[in-house]
């Protein structure tokens, strides 16, 4: 049995919706946990289905996770059995890498199937590999589980050919207790590493650095346990706030860091875009000319891949051609052909694509193709005349906290059922 959303669209938004915890962050924040001593304690927690699979993840490893107040968990590494990762859970999203790295780090030896997460085109995992080998360890690849061991782990210098978030952490994660100093150059600086850096230094860790393209880790023996509160979801975040631009009257979205949404706030105010931002929120107004503008991914502080598929939606309703150029995830585009069911006319190309606008969206069937070009899809039936019913649903789910239950709030028309 799968989860369906249909969506009856014209029903502007109104009111206010409160992000969760990130979910890059958390599911990085889980892994990193394992290489305390002692119990560490994490608030925030969204409820997610990735975050499920990753507690499932600690407890096949025999680490105690204990849930709390519905948004914070008590992990206790303690008892952890160092065994290879092999089950299907594994699979099922790209972040169960990091125990590669955080189990590496604590043990000098792992095993861990090839992770999964959205088909987004090529993902390969060779400068994390790159990296564990710099610091000492040996991989082989058997039978798709890939096997790290190392005599002993020794500090470092690492320069990564791109920027890469998942390497950048699962690095910084090996090296906490490698002996003597580690350089990351050409490190990611998006805020995720920021805040696993800061998990990992209220344990004990010495990281300097993160949030630059320059890291340092000092290697230390002991990491204790500690409690941390994870950082807004600035995916979701920049997704309500194009949502917002897109189908609501007035709509203000809570528990914000604007700092971390600047590239995409500057783009909805090229194009004409009525937004006001405050401290910890952002408040969107309707405006109905909005116009054309052209877009280019790019790594943290530009403009994220992630929010790309729902901004194309609200390119759909600006007047004139705009353009855009892709350059993390050259396939990110396939919610396009979604779109062009429902009327957009968009013209996908290779990295890149050109909608031409306005158009009137008309409700079908369509499915979610992966994470954020679900929420791509979920957007466009809100302004789509009828009804929008999103199949594969289970892919919005991995990453957005009760979609359905937020939107039901700010007035929209959605009901969930199963298939
Ligand atoms: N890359 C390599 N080799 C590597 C690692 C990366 O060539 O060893 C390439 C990738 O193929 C890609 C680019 O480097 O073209 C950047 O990849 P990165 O490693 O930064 O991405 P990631 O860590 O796999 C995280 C997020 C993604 C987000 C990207 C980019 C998590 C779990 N995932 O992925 O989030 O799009 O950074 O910011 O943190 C999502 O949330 O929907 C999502 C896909």
């Amino acid at each position: 049995m799968k989860d369906v959303l249909t969506i009856t669209g014209g029903k502007p938004l109104k009111g206010k919706v409160r992000i969760s915890g990130s979910k890059n962050t958390t599911v990085a924040l889980i892994p990193a946990t394992v290489l305390a001593n002692e119990p560490v304690r994490i608030s925030g927690i969204p409820k997610i289905a990735d975050v499920a699979v990753m507690c499932q993840l600690l407890e096949e490893l025999n680490c105690e996770v204990e849930h709390v107040n519905g948004s914070e968990l008590i992990i206790n590494p303690d008892k952890l059995v160092n065994k290879p990762l092999i089950s299907e859970d594994v699979t099922k999203l790209r972040a169960s890498y990091y125990f590669m790295g955080a189990l590496l780090g604590k043990y000098k030896e792992v095993g861990i199937r090839m992770s999964g997460g959205c088909n987004l085109g090529p993902r390969p995992i060779d400068l994390h590999l790159k990296g564990f080998e710099a610091l000492g360890a040996k991989v082989e690849y058997i039978n798709d589980i890939y096997y790290l061991k190392a005599e002993e782990l020794r500090g470092t210098k690492i320069f990564l050919d791109i920027a890469s978030v998942g390497a950048t952490i699962n690095i910084m994660m090996a090296a906490v207790y490698a002996k003597g100093r580690t350089i990351i150059e050409n490190a990611a600086k998006e805020p995720e590493i920021i805040d696993v850096a800061n998990l990992l230094n209220k344990m004990g860790a010495k990281i300097r650095g993160a949030g630059t393209n320059y890291i340092t880790i000092d290697g230390i023996a002991y990491l204790g346990g500690c409690c941390h509160e994870i950082i807004p979801d600035r995916i979701e975040s920049g997704t309500y706030i194009i949502m917002a631009a897109t189908a609501a009257e007035d709509m203000t979205i809570e528990n914000v860091i604007p700092l971390h949404l600047e590239s995409l706030i500057s783009k909805l105010k090229e194009m004409n875009v009525n937004i006001e931002v405050g401290n910890d929120w952002v408040r969107v107004k309707s405006d109905h000319d909005l116009v054309a503008t052209d877009i280019m991914t790019l790594t943290y502080p530009g403009l994220a891949t992630d929010v790309q598929q729902p901004l194309s939606v609200l390119l759909t309703q600006a007047e004139g051609k705009s353009q855009i150029v892709e350059t993390i995830y050259k396939e990110r585009f396939k919610h396009c052909h979604e779109l062009n069911k429902m009327g957009a006319d968009i013209e996908v190309m290779t990295g890149q694509c050109q909608i031409n606008g306005p158009s009137k969206l008309v409700g079908c069937d369509v499915i979610a193709p992966d994470l954020r070009g679900g929420a791509a899809l979920v957007i466009a039936g809100l302004i789509a005349k009828g009804k929008t019913t999103i199949h594969e649903i289970y892919h919005v789910d991995r990453g957005y906290e009760g979609i359905d239950e937020k939107l039901r709030a700010l007035g929209a028309e959605i009901e969930r059922t199963t298939e």
